[in-house]
């Protein structure tokens, strides 16, 4: 497909830039402090590197630039609705199209409408919005991510897989009855980043067919997840990307898809439906509490770009070049010391600080305290994914239950940093890991019932070593 030498530049060229700030040691130092210790409540002109989310973050392309400038923003049947739902119907097939602001609102009036109280949502892992969302809805999200998922350091190319044995388990036994709604999350982000195979999908929907379950996809990272079935799934080796995720839609009932991931947008989401009866349902709630069905919560100008967008993210030269970039950016940080969850994924990067920083036991967030140390020394944001997001607390904001593992997401915004950018993060994580001890843990000081990580307050402990190592 692509030719030429072993490292091809990226398919394009900047145009348009944003300067970056830089603070000194010491205002990095009072930031932190002023943000109760926790990078959300940063504000963006106080970060060097923004790692903290690959959603809403790329950069656009003039063409879409282009299209946003035709943007019809009529209140009911927009032109520009008609160019975004005849793209996403012709990369989907789906029939129903509803168009959302963001992927949680299309969890919501999904949840919402197909979820009774009391049933059990089965995903390979609920992303955190999906997993409140299904609980808001009355019923249980249980992840069954595949066993290989245990294994951070393993070659295995599809550990974004759902575990099809406990997945049946679940549909014929006791709790069969109960079960709702099957959603496999592509890339999965709360894993790794990790793909789930198309052999993984048939299995599921033939699974989810024989006990007349809905199989939805939660399909954010959908063109990414394809990239990854071309290269590790020899069936698929001949496959346009976008012929490999119009397979994955056609296998599955509906998605629900945030695009300010692989939409290459700041905004926006869509529900995609087969069913007319639940379409019908979801529209009524969509119109009461998004938008109007042919706009959902979008500007004309919006949708203009996710049509344009959702044609350039399934270019196989987009695609090859940010995969690569992100396998670099790995090289690099596992040359200096600092290991990351192999295979490497595409959107985003996610380091063992579990193992970087063993001096840190789980109650003392090693993951948290990594992500902090990166701010302080470097000015990068990044994501804690371990015990201070995951694990199970008291009403004393003790950590009862810890979570599986201590790591940190790195995630890459979409077309917006060069290797000079990742050269930077990988020198700073290098000095880090020259001395790890000197990395102190964190306590909670307040922490919201929901959706704990995002809000948390936390202060450093004293200096020091204390408690024992994590794996
Ligand atoms: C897998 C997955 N599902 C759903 C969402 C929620 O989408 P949004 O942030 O657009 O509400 C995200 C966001 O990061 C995600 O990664």
């Amino acid at each position: 497909m692509l030719t030429g030498p072993a490292k091809l530049p990226p398919p394009y060229r900047i145009k348009v830039v944003e300067p970056i700030p830089f603070l000194s040691a010491d205002e990095r130092r009072l930031a932190l402090a002023e943000a109760g210790h926790n990078p959300f409540n940063l504000r963006a002109d106080q970060i060097t590197i923004d790692l903290l989310s690959d959603s809403g973050t790329g950069a656009t392309s003039a063409a879409q630039e282009a299209a946003a400038a035709l943007g019809d923003e009529s209140y009911a049947g927009a032109r520009s609705w008609f160019r975004f739902r005849d793209e996403v119907r012709d990369l989907t097939g789906y029939p129903h199209i509803l168009p959302v602001h963001q992927g949680r609102a299309g969890e919501r009036i999904l949840f919402s409408s197909l979820l009774k109280p009391g049933q059990i949502c089965i995903s390979n892992t609920h992303f955190d919005t999906t997993h409140a969302n299904v609980k808001l809805a009355g019923a249980e999200p249980r992840d069954l991510p595949c066993p290989e998922a245990a294994d951070l350091d393993s070659d295995e190319p599809f550990k974004g897989n759902i575990d099809l044995a406990a997945l049946e388990r679940v549909l014929t036994g006791p709790e069969g009855h109960r079960v709702g709604l099957v959603l496999v999350t592509i890339t999965n982000n709360g894993l790794g980043a990790q793909p789930v195979s198309m052999a993984n999908l048939e299995a599921v929907r033939e699974l989810c067919q024989r006990h007349a379950v809905p199989f939805f996809l939660d399909a954010a990272r959908f063109a990414e997840n394809a990239w990854l079935v071309r290269e590790r799934e020899p069936a698929y080796s001949d496959w346009t990307p976008r012929q490999i995720a119009t397979r994955a839609f056609q296998l599955a009932d509906g998605c629900v898809v945030s695009l300010k991931k692989d939409g290459l947008t700041a905004i926006g989401g869509l529900i995609g439906l087969r069913d007319d009866e639940l379409h019908a349902t979801c529209e009524a709630n969509l119109i009461a509490t998004e938008g109007f069905s042919t706009y959902g919560g979008l500007a004309g100008h919006d949708l203009e770009r996710l049509a344009q967008g959702l044609k350039e993210v399934v270019d196989p030269a987009y695609l090859q070049s940010r995969a690569a970039s992100t396998a670099r950016l790995a090289q690099m940080i596992n040359d200096a010391g600092v290991d990351t969850i192999q295979p490497p994924g595409i959107h985003a990067l996610y380091l063992n600080a579990g193992r970087l920083l063993p001096h840190l036991a789980p109650h003392e967030f090693p993951g948290h305290s990594l992500g902090c140390q990166l701010y302080l020394d470097g000015g990068i944001r990044c994501a804690e994914l371990g015990s201070l997001y995951l694990g199970g607390m008291d009403d004393e904001h003790r950590l009862v239950t810890p979570a599986p593992f201590e790591l940190v997401r790195l995630a890459i915004p979409r077309r917006v940093y060069t290797d000079a950018h990742f050269e930077y993060v990988a020198s700073v994580l290098a000095d880090i890991a020259k001395e790890p001890e000197r990395v102190r843990g964190y306590r909670i000081v307040s922490s919201p019932p929901l959706l704990r990580h995002f809000k948390v307050r936390l202060e450093p402990l004293a200096a020091g070593p204390t408690a024992g190592a994590v794996a």
